[in-house]
């Protein structure tokens, strides 16, 4: 008999529950077999197979080269070791353009493993948002930065400063769960903001730079273990607090995103 004790399998229904009850969740980047283990061993409640292995993985300087093969890949890799957390994966880079796209890439990541995919954009994903949510798959919709539009953006800057820009955030935020949206994925806006969308949703919100208020917290992995080139503001390497290497490290930050001690102020926009 396994002296380990079965963890609970994670689906949509408990973050639902762990936010009802005003209590947080982790969500990591994880693109292996290896990595999706030690994150189940912690106990982080959603893996996020993400775009973000364009840069961390392939060294690319965005995520816009990152291919729909790339990401049935990596799912397919992170499906086979999980025993326990929520799988969310990518939508990449014009994958999700038309509704057609949206539904046939949605679907062929659902069937490598994914259980709900996010895609990103404000309300021009209305119709995207509601075919896949009636269809049966659960949608994540990535505001505030977003990555994909790095060359609309010009950089990696923080959003919903501007009062017209942040109330237009707040609507698509709304319309967006209307349309049928599971889970809303903020992106560097402000503390104040995001805590008034997470606040007005009655969904789940994850953050990363978004401040302490979402109900989960994100980072990528390569960013908490303090190797990535480029260290944003948002990011805390773990690895110093850990007695137990990558491992430690890993849990070190899920037990802070659940005790709220990360993200610290230091972390946060104005
Ligand atoms: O691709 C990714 O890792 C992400 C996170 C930055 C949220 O989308």
């Amino acid at each position: 008999m396994s002296t380990q004790t079965a963890r609970q399998h994670i689906t949509l229904s408990t973050l639902n529950k762990i936010r009802a009850a005003g209590q947080k969740f982790a969500c990591l980047t994880a693109y292996d077999a290896c990595f999706t283990s030690l994150m189940n061993e912690a106990s982080v409640e959603v893996i996020l197979v993400g775009d973000s292995l364009g840069m961390v993985l392939q060294g690319h300087d965005s995520t816009l080269p990152v291919t729909m093969a790339d990401m049935v890949y990596h799912t397919q890799c992170v499906k086979r070791a999980n025993s326990s957390s929520f799988i969310m994966t990518d939508m990449p880079f014009m994958s999700y353009s038309t509704d057609k796209d949206a539904l046939e890439n949605a679907a062929a990541l659902m069937r490598a493993g994914a259980g709900m995919v996010k895609l990103e954009g404000g309300a021009w994903l209305e119709s995207s948002t509601r075919l896949l949510a009636e269809r049966g798959i659960p949608v994540c919709v990535h505001m505030g930065l977003t990555p994909q539009s790095i060359n609309r953006i010009g950089g990696y800057l923080v959003q919903g400063r501007d009062p017209v820009q942040a109330e237009n955030m707040v609507r698509e935020a709304v319309l967006l769960q209307e349309a049928g949206a599971s889970i809303l994925l903020l992106e560097c806006v402000p503390t104040a903001l995001a805590t008034r969308i997470t606040e007005t949703l009655n969904i789940p919100v994850i953050g990363i730079g978004a401040g302490p208020h979402t109900t989960g917290q994100v980072l990528v992995m390569h960013d908490l273990l303090g190797i990535s080139p480029i260290k944003p503001k948002f990011v805390k390497n773990f690895l110093p607090e850990s007695d137990n290497g990558i491992a430690g490290a890993i849990k070190a930050y899920a037990d802070a995103v659940k005790n709220g001690s990360f993200p610290a102020p230091e972390h946060c926009f104005d």
